[in-house]
């Protein structure tokens, strides 16, 4: 833990970004409440998701159950593989992942080992019970679906989805026709997604339920390629080759979009492609492309579906580097399993060689909830005394704030008329009037409101306000008739203050 780590988290609780579930009965670990500046700027980031993968990839948006039957997870080798290594102190019978206990405990990774060897490894280093100092039992594998059943009399056996993927795959026959044959395919669905974690200790990065935001993307196994790609193509992409990591080096491989796959560090274009729009993204959030890389996992630890996995990493002061995304090569694993399993043709058919095939899947897979955390901890500055949540205004739960200088004098009737004239334009803004201008500046800069249109005695004259810029803190007259068009294109980045004369006030 750290200060910057803490002052988020603190920032987060008191302003009403996230609060502990179930709080008023002690919480339950793994489970997080967004309140509602939390839930305006989550749905923002989704929405940012959104335009990249709907709007501007045109990818196929679809919503599916989260409760999903026993046949389809046996399919897709969930219930088979879907394992964690966990170990139980014998003493005060606390659970926890073998993993995290020997990185912890005896520094060494054995992400991908059996289960025998971990057993062996934690008699070996002497690996207690971090919370009593207890022995640890024999480490065994543990299924991180959470188990329902359909319908009365618990007969037909369930799970809450541990991905939105199989809704997507289950789903190719409809989709493939829907999008008339053309390849490659993509298909994104936003919703629930819900891991037993084991011991969720990491706040908001290891939840129990949490919103994932996946894309699967049907190709061509003849035909890796991306139509648009060379919009990317020289988009610089910080890797952690998987070499890298075996040789203990922290080595960054820096390459083009382009060089990546020239070079065949990625497997194909598509992978490349989702890579760089994944830095493009980001940085939209505020993110830089500095505080990006993208780690190639070690074959042990990829999911049982993938022939190459990429994580994309984000640096944290508070939890250092941790993965928001996973692009995996899903190869047609899980079409084929699913024809297998079901008797079902999943197959596609391609024109020009007139061949039938199953469908490889590039899948960019990205948790909000996670990215939601780094946007806050990216955004948050603190200057001199001020605390500034520096987010980009197009994401801004607020976007802009209202503020009658002084409550007399008919400024508040007339503020709350110019707050009724911005809603009614579509802008996200709230009216304040309590405590001092200044105080409520300080207030706004801290939960991110970009802008602050302050009502006076001038407004009454001449029919103008300020609009004060929270990065800046430059301050400049328009007139209320184009308030709104104005504060819409502060917001999108059309116009600056300083292009408006803005200057310290
Ligand atoms: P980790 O290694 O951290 O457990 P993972 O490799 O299991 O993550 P994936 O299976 O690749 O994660 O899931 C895709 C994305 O979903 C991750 O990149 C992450 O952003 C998000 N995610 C996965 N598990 C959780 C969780 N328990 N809480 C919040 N987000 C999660
Ligand atoms: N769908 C990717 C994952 O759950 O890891």
């Amino acid at each position: 833990m750290n200060q910057k780590g803490d002052e988020v988290l603190e920032t987060a609780l008191r302003r009403g970004f996230i609060w502990p579930s179930f709080e008023i009965y002690g919480g339950a670990a793994g489970f997080y409440d967004y309140g509602p500046l939390g839930s305006a700027l989550k749905n923002n980031i989704i929405a940012e998701w959104r335009r990249v993968f709907v709007v501007e990839e045109g990818c196929l948006e679809i919503d599916t159950p989260t409760v999903v039957p026993f046949e389809v997870l046996k399919a897709s080798g969930h219930v088979d593989h879907f394992l964690d290594a966990m170990v139980e102190c014998t003493r005060c019978k606390g659970a926890f992942k073998a993993v995290d206990l020997l990185k912890e405990q005896a520094g060494v990774d054995m992400e991908g080992k059996s289960v025998k060897e971990m057993s062996k490894a934690i008699r070996e280093r002497g690996v207690r019970c971090p919370d009593c100092g207890g022995e640890l039992g024999e480490v065994f594998e543990f299924n991180a679906m959470f188990k329902t059943a359909v319908g009365p009399g618990s007969k037909r056996q369930a799970f809450l989805r541990p991905e939105t993927a199989q809704g997507i795959f289950v789903d190719f026959r409809r989709l493939y026709r829907h999008g008339r044959g053309k390849l490659p395919l993509g298909v994104v669905q936003i919703g629930r997604g819900y891991r037993n974690e084991i011991s969720p200790r990491q706040g908001m990065i290891r939840l129990r339920e949490f919103t994932m935001a996946e894309a699967e993307v049907f190709f061509d196994p003849k035909n890796p390629v991306h139509p648009g790609f060379e919009r990317v193509a020289s988009e610089r992409l910080r890797l952690w080759l998987a070499k890298d990591q075996s040789a203990g080096s922290e080595q960054i491989t820096e390459v083009t979009a382009a060089d990546a796959v020239r070079q065949k560090l990625v497997c194909n274009q598509l992978m490349a492609y989702y890579l760089a729009l994944t830095v493009q993204l980001l940085r939209r959030l505020g993110i830089p492309e500095s505080a990006v890389r993208f780690r190639e996992q070690l074959p042990g630890q990829r999911a049982h579906y993938s022939v190459e996995t990429w994580d994309a990493e984000v640096h944290t002061q508070r939890y250092g580097w941790i993965e928001i995304a996973g692009f995996a090569y899903r190869t047609d694993y899980d079409l084929s399993r699913h024809m297998q399993h079901s008797g079902e043709d999943l197959t596609a058919f391609i024109e020009e060689r007139k061949e039938k095939v199953v469908c490889h899947v590039v899948e960019p897979s990205f948790g909000i909830d996670r990215i939601f955390y780094c946007v806050l901890e990216h955004s948050l500055a603190t200057e001199g005394k001020r605390k500034i949540l520096k987010l980009k205004p197009y994401i801004a739960p607020i976007q802009a704030g209202v503020f009658p200088l002084v409550t007399k004098d008919g400024l508040p009737e007339r503020a709350r008329q110019i707050e009724r004239e911005l809603r009614t334009a579509g802008l996200r803004v709230e009216y304040d009037e309590s405590g001092s201008i200044g105080r409520r500046y300080a207030r706004a800069d801290e939960v991110g409101v970009p802008f602050c249109v302050t009502v006076d005695h001038q407004t009454l004259e001449d029919n103008t306000v300020t609009i004060r810029d929270r990065d800046t803190a430059k301050q400049v007259r328009v007139s209320i008739e184009n308030l709104a068009e104005v504060l819409k294109r502060l917001i999108e980045g059309t116009l600056s203050i300083e292009s408006l004369g803005g200057q310290e006030s």
